[in-house]
């Protein structure tokens, strides 16, 4: 893989994935380390921030890391792409990632999740194909497809999504992504690109963008606003620090088998009510207690319980032994040095805080990219 076309890097995964390749992917030793350059295509919506790559930008630009803005619905501008970059692999992260965005405007899921995904698949398609015509010069690896354990459905009490699953997407998120994930497989089956596709439980970590439970109650906790959790609070998701799901996804792309699919999970099952109060009892440990007290004697008094997300999942629970057993992966990270670090993260961090909820990082990049 020399030329690897990342979508969606600019976003909370992908962002994570792009540093984790270029800095730390001699994870599984020196024969794993990536050697190629990147080039990170990335519409810049309100989930994109290039300032969340501006190290990398420093330290690889115009060498191994190259950033395009570009929508993947173009389907002119990703041909173009493809052609002017050779692009040989393709990492898949970018689409419409948020649940209630969801079930307020489906159609932006519809046409990213899908239509962007159907694009890609032609393009990779074109490529593989002129691979397939000896003495071409031209070679096409693999699409990898990031995907979600939502397509699965919901869980009850007991019980594990594995990758016999059936489909069960209650969002229009889910649904979306499922229909994806289809499309994906489809390609696979029928024209033979080489596929692989990993469906991954809750992620979070630094760069993850404000909306998601995570970062907006710790966010809340440090200005002293108000909890919200949704519903009685006893719904359950499974949490992965986001640098243990990019060694993951890393190695499925390196050693994964063709038209397969890995599911994976933190094994870190937690009730959400159970999330914000770990994050209250950091927030009160690291917070000065002075500070503190003038907001209020503890972060947990901020949590409220609020109307229910319409159709909203209960439990989220990955077994992820296929992915164990057949390439080795192990997370690193509790959920206890996890929430830690992230939170840290977020203190150390509030200058991307403000700019990317205030939109005002879109004057950062004019100042950084001609757009
Ligand atoms: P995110 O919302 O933080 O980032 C999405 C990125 O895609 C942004 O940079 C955005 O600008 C870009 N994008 C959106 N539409 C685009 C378009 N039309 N053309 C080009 N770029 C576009 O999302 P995330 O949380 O980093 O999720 C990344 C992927 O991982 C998604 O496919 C999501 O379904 C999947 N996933 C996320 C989680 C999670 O917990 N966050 C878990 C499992 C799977
Ligand atoms: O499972 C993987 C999925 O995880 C990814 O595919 C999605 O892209 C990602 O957004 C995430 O979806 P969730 O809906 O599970 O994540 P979210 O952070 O929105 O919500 C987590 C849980 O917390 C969920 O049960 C809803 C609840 N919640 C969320 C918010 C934003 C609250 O109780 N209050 C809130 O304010």
């Amino acid at each position: 893989m020399q030329n690897l076309l990342v979508t969606g890097g600019c976003g909370f995964i992908g962002s994570n994935f792009i540093r984790y390749l270029l800095k730390e992917s001699s994870f599984l030793g020196d024969d794993s380390f990536f050697t190629g350059r990147i080039i990170n295509v990335d519409k810049l919506t309100y989930a994109g921030n290039p300032e969340s790559l501006e190290d990398i930008e420093k330290e690889f630009g115009n060498s191994r890391y190259i950033f395009e803005k570009a929508d993947i619905c173009n389907i002119k501008e990703i041909e173009r792409i493809f052609d002017q970059y050779d692009i040989d692999s393709v990492c898949h992260f970018a689409a419409e990632s948020h649940v209630d965005r969801s079930i307020a405007s489906p159609e932006i899921f519809i046409e990213t999740n899908i239509r962007g995904t159907f694009n890609l698949l032609e393009c990779a398609k074109k490529k593989y194909d002129f691979s397939l015509i000896k003495g071409s010069g031209k070679n096409f690896f693999l699409f990898h497809h990031i995907s979600t354990d939502e397509v699965y459905g919901t869980l009850g009490k007991t019980g594990l999504f594995t990758e016999e699953t059936p489909y069960s997407p209650n969002s229009p998120y889910s649904a979306s992504k499922a229909a994806s994930d289809h499309l994906v497989r489809a390609w696979h089956e029928t024209y033979g690109l080489p596929v692989t596709i990993s469906n991954c439980s809750n992620n979070y970590g630094p760069f993850q963008f404000p909306e998601k439970l995570i970062p907006l109650m710790i966010l809340n906790a440090i200005e002293g606003k108000e909890l919200p959790i949704y519903g009685d609070g006893k719904n359950i998701r499974d949490w992965l620090y986001v640098k243990d799901h990019c060694s993951a996804i890393w190695l499925i792309m390196q050693k994964g088998i063709k038209g397969r699919t890995y599911n994976i999970g933190g094994g870190c099952e937690l009730e959400n009510r159970e999330v914000v109060e770990k994050i209250c009892s950091i927030i009160d440990k690291v917070i000065n207690p002075n500070v503190r007290k003038s907001l209020s004697a503890s972060s947990k008094e901020l949590m409220r319980f609020v109307k229910d997300r319409p159709g909203h999942d209960f439990r989220y629970a990955i077994d992820c032994t296929r992915v164990k057993q057949e390439l080795g992966w192990r997370p690193e990270e509790s959920f206890e040095t996890g929430l830690e670090k992230t939170v840290k993260w977020y203190l150390n961090n509030m200058k991307w805080v403000e700019r990317v909820k205030s939109g005002d990082y879109l004057n950062w990049i004019k100042s950084h990219y001609t757009i």
